[in-house]
């Protein structure tokens, strides 16, 4: 089925998504510099652009930036006065991420934060950056927990928090995975399954990135 999953997505992006070309640069850059084909799909990051807009959001916040193809994404539709913060552990994946974003000309302004992602998230709730409108997390699935703690009080009601990779080719039912980003994920849903101020959704996804999911969360802080 996987082929045909691919095929359709293919065709989707011919007739829906039409990611302009520098979207492809950023993933050939990518893959030339040796990082992890792990990005968004283009229809899974058009989707993230059309959040940002339904939201009419202005502050966005995004945990795992890599090359930056879902961060450029984020940013596309953002307003002049709008601002993305990206977090990024490793530096030489952030250096590259900003020459991607670079070759853009986004009216926001667009920072990465280089270090780890729990101490950035910390230091942004001391800061006067909060509240973001939309929060994506996808870095390391065994910090889930400690993104969605700080993510949570880095929001407002309405903010919307949406987490990558919870389905895992379906591994997420797996109680006895020994996988530790298996077990991230699995006590990630029960940490927003238990928080009263959350109300959540998961979609499962086919496609280019093979069986995997979305978890949306709507914040009432
Ligand atoms: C992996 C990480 C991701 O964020 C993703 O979307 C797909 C795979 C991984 O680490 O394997
Ligand atoms: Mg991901």
């Amino acid at each position: 089925m996987e082929q045909l999953w691919t095929e359709v997505e293919q065709y989707f992006d011919q007739v829906l998504v039409k990611p302009d070309a520098e979207f492809a640069n950023i993933l050939s850059a990518s893959k030339e510099a040796g990082l992890p084909a792990i990005n968004v799909s283009a229809a899974q990051g058009k989707l993230l652009e059309l959040f940002v807009r339904f939201l009419g959001a202005h502050r966005v916040l995004e945990v795992g930036t890599l090359g930056g193809y879902s961060t450029a994404w984020l940013a596309k539709s953002l307003p002049r006065d709008g601002y993305l913060i990206t977090l990024e552990l490793e530096p030489t994946y952030a250096e590259l991420a900003q020459k991607n974003l670079d070759r853009f000309s986004f009216p926001c302004k667009i920072e990465i934060k280089v270090g780890d992602a729990v101490q950035s998230l910390q230091t942004l709730h001391e800061s006067s950056e909060a509240p973001f409108d939309l929060i994506f997390l996808d870095a390391n699935k065994a910090q889930y927990c400690e993104y969605l703690d700080w993510s949570i009080k880095l929001s407002r009601t309405g903010t919307m928090i949406i987490a990558d990779n919870v389905v895992r080719k379906g591994e997420v039912i797996n109680s006895k995975s020994e996988d530790p980003l298996i077990q991230g994920v699995r006590k990630f849903n029960a940490m927003v399954s238990a928080d009263k101020r959350l109300q959540a959704t998961a979609l499962q996804t086919v496609g280019i990135k093979g069986y995997d999911g979305f978890c949306v969360i709507y914040v009432d802080a």
